[in-house]
C-alpha cells in the first residue's frame, strides 16, 4: 500500500472512530466523546423539559444534546466561527433543503471534474500554509470553495451544509494532527497525494455523512449567539434552571490555534494579529499576541482571594521554573474571569438551578492546580449550596490529571 492510501486509510478509521456514532455531533467537535456521554447522562435523566445553559458553547455538544432531549437550550460563545457552527449543527433541516444541498453537491462535484481552471477561490492568508496543505491538495481545496460557492446562494441551508463538509474535508487533507492534547504537524511525513486518489469522492462522502446527521433534526430548540460569558447577561434571558458546560480549561489550550484552518478558510480570519486579539478575549487563551499582553496584565483589586490558588501559584512561579512567573499570571488572570463568569451567571438563574462545570485539574512544573477544589471555592464565594466535586475520569496515564463534573445549587 502506498504512504498515501495507508494515510488516508488512517483518516477513514479516525473518522470512524471518533464521528460516525455522533450524528451531527461528529460534524466538527471540540469535547471527546466521553464527555458527550456525560452531558448526555445529565441531560437524558430528566424526565420534565428544562432551560439549559451552556455558558461555553464551543463545538455546540451540550446545546445539541439538550435540543435532542426535548430541553429548551441557550448556548454562548466568544468565538463567531463556533457561533456559525453552533447555530448549523443545531438547526432543522426540512426534507427540502437535505435534497437540495445534496443537488448541489452534485452539481460542485461535476464542475471540478469538467471545469476545474474556471473556479475561483484563493488559498486563504493562514501562515506557514505549505505546512498545512501540499500543493496539489490546496490547488484541490481552492476550486472546491469556489465550486461550493458557485452553485449554493449565501446564507443557504445549501451553502452551510456544503461548508461544513468542506471543512472537514480541508482538515481531513491536512498535515495536522490531532492524538495529542493539541494540535501538531506530522513531523518529516508530508501527507503527499498524488493523482491517483479521487478527492472528490473523499468531499462526496463527508457531505454524505453531513447530511446524514442534517436529517436527525432535534425534538427541542436551540438557541446559539455571540456573547461573553463574563457578562451573559447582555445576550441572554433568564431564568434558567440547568447550566451545564465544560469550561476552558487552565491548561493553555487555545481554541483559535485549533480552530486555525477553518477560521481562515471561511474569512473569520484574516491576519495572525486578530487571531491573538481574540485569543486574548478568551478565557484561557495565550497564544501570540495574548502571551506578551499577559505580562502587562495586574489582577482587579475585588477578584477571587484563596489561599489555595494564592499557594499553588507561588509554587509554579518559583525561582527553578523557566516561565514560572508568566504561567502563574496565566492561572491567576483564569481564575479570576471564572469568577467573573460564576458572578455574572447568577442574575439568569431560577431559584433551585443546578450547575454542572465539567473540569480538568493541570499540572505545571510538577505542581498540581486542584483547579475543582478552586472552582469549588469560587462557588461558595458566591453563595452556592450544595457544592461538590464528583471525579469522573483519568483524563490520561498521568494519574493525578482527573476530570471532575464540579456541581452546585442556587438557592436564592
Ligand atoms: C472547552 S470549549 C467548550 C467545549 C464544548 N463543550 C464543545 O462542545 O465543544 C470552551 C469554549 O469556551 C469559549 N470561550 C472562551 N472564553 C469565553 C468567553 N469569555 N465567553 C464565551 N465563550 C468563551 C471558547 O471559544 C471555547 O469554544
Amino acid at each position: 500500500m502506498s504512504t498515501a492510501t495507508s494515510t488516508l486509510k488512517q483518516r477513514a478509521e479516525y473518522t470512524y472512530k471518533h464521528n460516525l456514532r455522533f450524528g451531527r455531533h461528529g460534524w466538527l467537535r471540540l469535547t471527546p466523546a466521553y464527555s458527550v456521554k456525560i452531558v448526555e447522562e445529565l441531560l437524558g435523566s430528566r424526565n420534565r423539559f428544562r432551560r439549559v445553559f451552556d455558558p461555553f458553547c464551543g463545538t455546540a455538544t451540550t446545546a445539541l444534546s439538550a435540543a435532542y432531549y426535548g430541553h429548551e437550550s441557550i448556548t454562548i460563545d466568544i468565538n463567531p466561527f463556533l457561533v456559525w457552527l453552533g447555530q448549523a449543527k443545531t438547526a432543522r433541516y426540512s426534507d427540502g433543503e437535505i435534497t437540495d444541498a445534496r443537488q448541489a453537491c452534485v452539481q460542485a462535484v461535476e464542475l471540478l471534474r469538467t471545469n476545474r481552471s474556471k473556479l475561483v477561490c484563493c488559498p486563504p492568508p493562514i501562515h506557514n500554509i505549505d505546512r498545512w496543505w501540499s500543493s496539489g491538495v490546496l490547488t484541490f481545496l481552492c476550486a472546491l470553495k469556489g465550486a461550493v460557492d458557485s452553485v449554493t446562494e449565501a446564507n443557504s441551508s445549501a451553502r452551510t451544509l456544503l461548508t461544513i463538509a468542506f471543512c472537514r474535508t480541508l482538515i481531513g487533507l491536512s498535515n495536522a494532527a490531532f492524538n495529542h492534547q493539541s494540535m501538531s504537524f506530522k513531523q518529516g511525513n508530508q501527507f503527499h497525494l498524488n493523482l491517483d486518489i479521487d478527492m472528490p469522492s473523499l468531499y462526496e462522502s463527508d457531505v454524505a455523512f453531513v447530511l446524514g446527521g442534517a436529517a436527525e433534526n432535534p425534538l427541542g430548540t436551540a438557541s446559539v449567539f455571540l456573547g461573553d460569558s463574563r457578562n451573559p447577561s447582555k445576550t441572554v434571558r433568564g431564568p434558567v434552571d440547568l447550566v451545564v458546560t465544560s469550561p476552558p480549561y487552565a491548561n493553555r489550550m487555545s481554541y483559535i490555534r485549533e480552530l486555525r484552518p477553518y477560521m481562515y478558510w471561511l474569512g473569520y480570519l484574516t491576519n495572525g494579529r486578530d487571531a491573538g486579539d481574540l485569543d486574548w478575549m478568551a478565557i484561557g487563551g495565550t497564544w501570540g499576541s495574548a502571551t506578551s499582553k499577559l505580562t502587562d496584565w495586574k489582577p482587579a483589586p475585588d477578584t477571587f482571594k484563596s489561599k489555595l490558588l494564592r499557594n499553588s501559584l507561588e509554587r509554579i512561579a518559583g525561582e527553578d521554573n523557566r516561565n514560572g512567573k508568566l504561567l502563574a499570571t496565566y492561572i491567576e488572570k483564569y481564575f479570576e474571569d471564572m469568577w467573573l463568569h460564576l458572578g455574572a451567571l447568577i442574575p439568569l438563574l431560577a431559584k433551585g438551578a443546578e450547575l454542572h462545570y465539567i473540569v480538568g485539574n493541570s499540572t505545571f512544573y510538577n505542581v498540581l492546580l486542584p483547579v475543582e477544589k478552586l472552582y469549588e471555592e469560587m462557588l461558595r464565594g458566591w453563595g452556592f449550596s450544595n457544592v461538590a466535586a464528583r471525579a469522573l475520569r483519568k483524563r490520561n496515564s498521568k494519574k493525578e490529571l482527573v476530570e471532575f463534573d464540579v456541581t452546585a445549587t442556587w438557592l436564592g
